[in-house]
């Protein structure tokens, strides 16, 4: 596939068949995150990939998390319930991966960090759709950081980022977004060119 047919191709998906990824599979899409740049060559990425009970309590923690912000059920929208499901199950995916860094408080040594593993998160979402899997960045659920590090076992020096859902998209429910763009020249300044 061409890669700016994968990088425009690539949606985050919110419904997932239940089918297995192989474990090379799996490999494959986070080498390709591991080969992304990162400041001073530190490559401080970290994966934690889990399935079964453990993908379940982080989707229990981003369910909960979801309902509370939504009206009660008899006031919500169909979207909200919609919205409401995904959250629950993420999706129905198999696997849930969650991305770490090394801690780091100095305020450009943060920046640089996080700039490092958001390159490497890219980096594994379109690998992942390449290889005709699904995947959805997801920073909601870190509303719940604490009961989610526990969950994933997070070492102490790590700081989790984000999250992804990993599976087989259900092709009728992929969501192709508006985008936000007015026209992609008012967001460029051309400097020195005629
Ligand atoms: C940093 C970041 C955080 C996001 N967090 C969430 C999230 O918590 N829940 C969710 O459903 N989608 C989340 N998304 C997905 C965005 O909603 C999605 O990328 C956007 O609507 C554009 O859709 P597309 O990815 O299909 O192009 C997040 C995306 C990014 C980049």
């Amino acid at each position: 596939m061409d890669l700016i047919d994968v990088i425009k191709g690539r949606r985050s998906i919110r419904a997932y068949k239940p089918d297995l990824v192989p474990k090379e599979t799996i490999l494959k899409v986070l080498d390709a995150a591991n080969w992304a740049p990162s400041g001073m060559n530190l490559q401080q990425w970290y994966f934690i990939v889990a399935t079964d009970q453990v993908k379940r309590e982080v989707a229990d923690v981003y369910g909960r998390l979801t309902e509370e912000k939504i009206p009660r059920k008899e006031e919500r929208t169909k979207e909200q319930e919609k919205f409401l499901k995904w959250a629950k199950t993420l999706g129905g995916a198999p696997v849930v991966i969650g991305l770490l860094t090394d801690y780091e408080d100095e305020p450009r040594r943060r920046k640089m960090h996080l700039q490092s593993v958001a390159a490497a998160f890219q980096n594994l979402l379109l690998a992942a759709y390449a290889e005709g899997l699904g995947t959805c960045w997801m920073t909601g659920p870190l509303r719940g950081e604490e009961e989610l590090r526990s969950i994933l076992k997070v070492p102490e020096d790590k700081e989790l980022v984000c999250i992804t859902p990993l599976g087989f998209p259900v092709e009728d429910e992929v969501v192709i977004p508006p985008r936000q763009d007015p026209g992609l020249n008012q967001k460029i300044k051309w400097v020195g060119f005629c």
